[in-house]
């Protein structure tokens, strides 16, 4: 997505350790025109899919997550983080853990709002190590509800969880992906293709 990308050059600092931060309108400041284009963007590519509801993880999640759900017209569920909670029947749970935080959390989404017979499209700020996702994979899997697909802002391809996505067989669309930082410089795939 090329205003995406754009936003990226104009706005995003490469920190040491392979982070890109963009407070400015993801992270921390929303801009609520891009996150709307976002929005459209992801429900165009899953427009087809059947999808009944949207998961993602709080907080950065919620906001690509809420514009995708305006446009597919379908209700969006944030997974809450908990250091820890003792097993609750009501919730369906997982761990992860943050690479970049060096944290581990349970993530938790209530039974009242995922069901058997839900086809689920997960929305993500950033894919990495993909922690979070195998969370939501793991939730929708005690919830025995079908994951249709997976829509990310920004990507990282170089780290772990593209892979792991794919080997799950689900379908993954980056809007911004991302193949290195060399020269402390924001790469994107697209680059090489056109
Ligand atoms: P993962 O979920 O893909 O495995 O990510 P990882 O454990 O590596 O990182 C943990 C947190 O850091 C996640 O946010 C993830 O989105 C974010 N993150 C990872 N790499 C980058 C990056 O290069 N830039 C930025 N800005 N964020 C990155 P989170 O803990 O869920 O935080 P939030 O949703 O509350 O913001
Ligand atoms: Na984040
Ligand atoms: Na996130």
């Amino acid at each position: 997505m090329r205003q995406l990308e754009q936003r990226i050059l104009q706005d995003g600092r490469v920190l040491p350790g392979e982070v890109l931060k963009v407070d400015g309108f993801l992270n921390h400041q929303v801009d609520p025109d891009l996150m709307f284009a976002i929005g459209s963007e992801f429900a165009q590519l899953f427009r087809g899919a059947g999808i009944t509801r949207i998961l993602t993880v709080e907080s950065s999640g919620i906001a690509p997550a809420v514009m995708t759900g305006l446009q597919l017209h379908v209700p969006v569920v944030f997974a809450r983080k908990h250091k820890s909670i003792t097993l609750i029947d009501d919730l369906f749970t997982a761990e992860v853990y943050s690479y970049t935080k060096k944290t581990s959390n349970q993530i938790s989404i209530s039974k009242k709002f995922l069901h058997a017979d839900d086809k689920v499209l997960i929305i993500d700020d950033f894919l990495a190590n993909g922690q979070a996702v195998q969370g939501l994979f793991e939730i929708c899997d005690q919830a025995k509800a079908e994951i249709a697909g997976a829509g990310m802002v920004i990507e990282k391809v170089f780290q772990a969880g593209h892979q792991m996505i794919k080997d799950r067989g689900v379908r993954l669309e980056s809007l911004a992906q991302i193949t290195s930082f060399e020269g402390n410089q924001v790469h994107f795939a697209s680059e090489t293709t056109n």
